[in-house]
């Protein structure tokens, strides 16, 4: 039976919440399957905004079951917070909330490696959220410090957390921290993690089992990507990426749904390109026209508040990360933040030593090197955001969408003009 996907195709804040948020209405599951609170996903509705970074933006529809499945890391603290922020917004949180015994725990270790290897790449710093989440998954592949959202219920627990904080003091010396700002309580830590293990029993089960049940006796599933493609461990731009599959290819293994599972894909783009953190960008506009749509678009951080660098569309990036997630067609947000701008560049192509190159680089030093190609179309000087029909939209933003068709290679089924709800339509 159907399952669609939701992935973003850049480097993450491509409004994927927005676009789960409207899916949600044609699905039973949705479903949170790699990351963790590093994720800020941000839905609008009447007037109200909620920022969503564990919780599947499924939510705010109570009849539809959300998952947060074996892939994704959880911090027990923010999960517990956005239960209750939500709850008292008049949110229903209960049984509509699957959290996976699979998952990986975050604990405090975990964000004093981040911060110890956030700037230790040899060069620039990767610049991550310090949310925990890359020492999380290195204990998790390294096996030997894992913990999991399971074992928190299990005997052998505080043990297991003694044994590991006296790993960890030792690790973290040997990385530099001093012995004082090694603030690790085994005991402490033991108290708060059973008040967090005891207030989410109600939520945490086995998903795995819940999603095949649910695929296999027709149920329609919604994953919903954290962060982008580009920012996929195996395939981004590597090491500035996040530490888990984050384009199309991580459904499988993280939530246990098999791929053949999944009938559409749907690929998710700014209209232009933004990135937060350290790393290569090769259409990165760090002049006006970056600093005009970083204010017109809002564009700074939902969970750091960072300003995000803004710039032109690459069709190079695009189309790779289409292919890439097996995309079948695009949503293309915030188009209303290109209203005003009198042109706008499209980049179309890289030249790395003056020579064309037809495929993204496999290595940041060589797109750190590549020259981006561009082509000049005549921006639109209306405003768009009161716009509800595809038709409506001005000719020139119509020719900028099929351009960016077309060179992506895959059609425009949604395309957004504002953050609330109503800000969207689907091109038929
Ligand atoms: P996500 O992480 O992919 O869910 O995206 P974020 O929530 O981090 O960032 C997207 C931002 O753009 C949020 O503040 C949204 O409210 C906002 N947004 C979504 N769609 C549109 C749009 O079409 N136009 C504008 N101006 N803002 C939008
Ligand atoms: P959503 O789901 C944008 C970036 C960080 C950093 C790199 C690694 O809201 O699109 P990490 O803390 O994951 O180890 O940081 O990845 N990053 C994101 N950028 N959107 C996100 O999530 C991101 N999650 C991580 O800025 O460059
Ligand atoms: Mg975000």
């Amino acid at each position: 039976m159907p399952a669609t996907c939701v992935i973003g195709l850049q480097w993450g804040d491509e409004a994927k919440g927005k676009i789960v948020d409207i899916l949600t209405e044609r699905h039973d599951v949705v479903v949170r399957y790699q990351g963790g609170a590093n994720a800020g996903h941000t839905v609008v509705m009447g007037g109200q905004t909620y920022k969503l970074s564990l919780i599947p933006s499924g939510i705010f529809r109570p009849e539809v079951q959300c998952v947060v499945a074996a892939g994704v890391v959880i911090n027990p603290a923010s999960l517990l917070q956005e239960i209750e922020t939500l709850t008292s917004r008049g949110v229903a949180v209960g049984k509509n909330l699957m959290v996976s015994t699979r998952a990986h725990v975050i604990f405090p270790w975990h964000f004093e490696e981040d911060r110890m290897l956030n700037d230790s790449t040899g060069g620039e710093a990767i610049g991550t959220t310090l949310r925990g989440i890359g020492p999380c998954y290195r204990d998790k592949v390294g096996r030997s410090h894992a913990i999991r959202l399971g074992d928190m219920y299990r005997e052998g627990f505080a043990t297991r957390v003694e044994q590991i904080v006296a790993a960890k003091r030792k690790i973290l010396k040997g990385m530099g921290c001093t012995e004082d700002s090694i603030q690790l309580d085994a005991a402490k830590i033991n108290e708060q993690y059973r008040d967090y293990a005891e207030r989410l029993r109600p939520y945490v089960g086995d998903t795995t089992i819940y999603l095949l049940d649910a695929v296999e006796s027709g149920k329609k599933l919604l994953f919903e990507g954290a962060q982008g493609a580009l920012l996929d461990i195996d395939h981004g731009t590597f090491p500035f990426v996040t530490s888990s599959n984050s384009s199309g290819v991580g459904v499988s293994s993280g939530s246990g749904v098999p791929g053949r599972h999944v009938t559409k894909v749907l690929g998710i783009v700014k209209a232009y390109c933004t990135r937060v953190g350290g790393g290569p960008f090769p259409t990165e506009q760090d002049n006006p026209i970056g600093q005009h749509i970083r204010e017109k678009g809002n564009e700074y951080g939902t969970v750091t508040r960072r300003p995000r660098r803004c710039g032109w569309f690459d069709v190079v990036a695009a189309r790779y990360t289409s292919r890439l997630s097996g995309v079948d067609t695009l949503a293309v947000m915030l188009l209303d933040v290109l209203s005003e701008l009198p042109e706008l560049q499209i980049c179309i192509g890289y030249t790395l030593d003056g020579k064309p190159i037809k495929d993204f680089p496999d290595h940041v030093d060589d797109l750190r090197r590549v020259a981006p190609v561009y082509e000049s179309m005549p921006g639109w000087q209306e405003e768009i955001t009161h716009i509800r029909r595809y038709g409506d939209l001005p000719q020139k933003a119509r020719d900028y969408l099929d351009r960016l068709s077309a060179l992506v290679g895959r059609p425009v089924e949604v395309v957004s003009v504002g953050p609330d709800r109503q800000q969207t339509m689907f091109k038929s």
